[in-house]
């Protein structure tokens, strides 16, 4: 299926590693020109240089700090009018919430939540205009099915999550739309860390935790950065214009409710 964004403008944040970068490629794979972002420049240039050799798009990488107004301006200004627009960022680390001083409760909110209303803020006027917008969020499966330690980010992503409902009623009528992608457990950095540091607190191996971790799954498996990358791209197609509002688990059946 021709997606209908051939030579659409994306702008991907934190992207260089994990499910920003499978939402990269698959983008630049359906032929939009891609914005990448990271923090280390090394790795955001060899992801830009295999995300051109594998797909041929433009690619332009920024790195920079997505969560500081300087970052972000970096970003909007390379990409120009942007058309999709994936927020992504780093998540915080696990912690007891009775340890959460109040400067780690803000950037928790920061990087999850305010950031990406800022980035919304600066693109939604033009895609208004433009009568097309796809923005889409990665979030997490604790939106909808909270763990214990990620208090903060389930917080500052459901924070997000509500926000955005909101402003997706209200710029739908112009082929703008604001849908959530919700990760459960992909195959990343971010979860080999977790299952390790898992693994140094029980004393198992990090394949044990692995191995638990994909029994608890009903696909028996993590998923992996390019199928998180697919149904990005859906829903940033020409065809996905009547989804809006949406968060969608991308997460082998894990959540265990009906709806
Ligand atoms: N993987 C999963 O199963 C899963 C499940 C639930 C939720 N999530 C959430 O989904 C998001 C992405 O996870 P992931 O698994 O892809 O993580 P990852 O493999 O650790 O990759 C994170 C990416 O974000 C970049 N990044 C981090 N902080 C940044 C910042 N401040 N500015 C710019 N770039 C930044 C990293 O590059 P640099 O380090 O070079 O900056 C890297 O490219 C996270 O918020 C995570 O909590 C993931």
């Amino acid at each position: 299926m021709d997606l209908g964004i051939t030579g659409k403008t994306a702008l991907i944040c934190a992207s260089s590693r994990g499910l920003g970068r499978g939402c990269a490629m698959a983008l630049a794979k359906e032929g939009a020109r891609v914005i990448i972002n990271g923090r280390d420049a090394d790795r955001l240039i060899q992801t830009a240089a295999e995300i051109r050799a594998a797909t041929g798009a433009e690619v332009i990488a920024i790195a920079a700090d997505v969560s500081t107004k300087e970052g972000r301006n970096a970003l909007l200004t390379a990409a120009g009018e942007v058309d999709i627009l994936v927020n992504n960022n780093g998540g915080p680390p696990p912690a007891d919430f009775r340890e959460l001083t109040h400067e780690r409760l803000i950037a928790g909110l920061e990087a999850n939540m305010l950031t990406p209303i800022a980035l919304v803020q600066a693109v939604i006027d033009g895609m208004v205009e433009r009568h097309f917008g796809r923005i889409l969020n990665i979030t997490s499966a604790s939106v909808k099915m909270p763990l214990s330690g990620l208090d903060l980010s389930s917080g500052a992503r459901i924070g997000l999550t509500g926000f955005l409902a909101g402003v997706a009623r209200q710029v739908a009528h112009a082929n703008v739309t604001i849908n959530n992608l919700l990760p459960g457990s992909i195959d990343t950095d971010r979860i080999r860390s977790l299952d390790a540091r898992l693994a140094a607190e029980s004393g198992a191996t990090p394949q044990a935790m692995r191995d638990k971790r994909e029994a608890a799954i009903p696909a028996r498996r993590v998923g992996t950065a390019e199928e998180f990358g697919s149904a990005c791209a859906f829903l940033c197609s020409a065809q996905a214009g009547y989804i809006t509002g949406q968060s969608l688990l991308i997460d082998g059946g894990a959540y265990p409710g009906v709806l």
